[in-house]
């Protein structure tokens, strides 16, 4: 009281609200999907429990950096969002906290096999198989055939014409990388990806960016996960949609507790909110199309039936390990990037 008298009254306010600000850090979350769900599942979280978040999103790769780089002294809670095997990646190399969160038992098989593989350290929340979309009116307009296959995003005819972001920080390109190793075999992948990248004029940060530039026509073919080109084509996008013809991967988008995270108790009621129908429920409220790993969560009406989609047995076991991450973007960086003088944007 004497404290706050002999200061003056003015100054007693401007203390109050700035110790209010930053009493008001309540939880710390990097959001993998993209950026308008991250918004909603903040807003809807915010709602439910009255705390303060700060989302902040990025891609996978970059987001498994960030939490390696404050080991020491983490600032980040909460890891929601991106693709599974980058998050198992994390929990084995000791960053991820154990937790099985509420709402388990309504988890879809695959999402509790997800969890058992992670060690309790990262719970599925969504999945979405891989694939391209084109531009109809682009590839009209320069009179060249439209892909179906894998095979044919080789052909010269395209060159200058695909976009693909960099496995290094997007858990989109680390599944592609991954999904045509498992079809061809690696040694083959990477010939493939060689002849790819003659095609790619530059390699995109985010994963979803190659649709998202198909759509606005300023690429002729974009290779990112198929709910991403169902959002852009619901939104009036002249997109085909492609699976495929020799098969594809997919993702498990997952959430993870940051080992050591300050805001321990805030960090799970956010994963519970995460797995919870209510939660899932944001996804769609924003616009986008992954299937919920609730079984009693709402399925997006537009989302992608994946059972009518040739899919590969998808090896979570050897992707989601930080040895072949290590080993396998190495490779990538020396055979395919660097041998295509790609360049690299955002
Ligand atoms: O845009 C959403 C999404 O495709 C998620 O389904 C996925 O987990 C994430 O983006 C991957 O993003 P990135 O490839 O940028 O890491």
């Amino acid at each position: 009281m004497k404290f706050v008298t002999s200061l003056g009254a003015g100054t007693a306010l401007w203390l109050f609200a700035a110790l209010n600000v930053a009493s008001a850090q309540d939880l710390n979350v990097l959001c993998g999907v993209d950026e308008d769900w991250c918004l909603t599942m903040e807003t809807a979280f915010e709602a439910k429990t009255g705390l303060e978040v700060a989302m902040e999103r990025k891609s996978t790769g970059e987001i498994l950096d960030r939490i390696r780089g404050e080991r020491a002294d983490p600032v980040i809670d909460v890891w929601w969002g991106g693709t599974g095997d980058t998050h198992l990646q994390g929990a084995a190399e000791g960053l991820m906290e154990p937790y099985q969160p509420a709402h388990s038992e309504d988890a879809l098989p695959w999402a509790q096999n997800f969890f058992q593989m992670s060690g309790g350290k990262a719970s599925g929340v969504y999945a979405g198989a891989l694939g391209f979309a084109y531009n109809a009116d682009i590839l009209e307009d320069m009179d060249v055939p439209t892909p179906s296959c894998w095979k044919d995003l080789t052909d010269p005819q395209y060159r200058g014409l695909v976009q693909m972001a960099n496995p290094k920080s997007s858990g989109t390109a680390f599944t592609v990388l991954a999904t045509l190793i498992q079809l061809l075999g690696e040694d083959e992948a990477f010939a493939y990806l060689s002849a790819l990248a003659r095609n790619i004029p530059s390699f995109t940060t985010s994963g979803a960016a190659p649709v998202k530039a198909a759509a606005r026509g300023e690429t002729g073919i974009g290779i990112s996960f198929i709910h991403d080109a169902v959002t852009q084509k619901l939104a009036g996008a002249p997109l085909v949609i492609v699976a495929p013809c020799e098969g594809t991967g997919y993702e498990i988008g997952a959430v993870s507790i940051v080992s050591g995270a300050r805001n321990l108790d805030n960090a799970r009621r956010f994963v519970d909110f995460a797995m919870s129908p209510d939660g899932q429920a944001t996804g769609a409220a924003s616009g986008q199309n992954q299937i919920p790993s609730n079984a009693r969560a709402a399925l997006p009406p537009a989302a992608p039936d994946i059972s009518l989609i040739r899919m590969v047995d998808y090896d979570f076991a050897t992707f989601g390990s930080p040895e072949q991450r290590r080993r396998l973007l190495d490779r990538f960086d020396k055979e395919v990037l660097q041998g295509a003088s790609a360049v690299e944007t955002q």
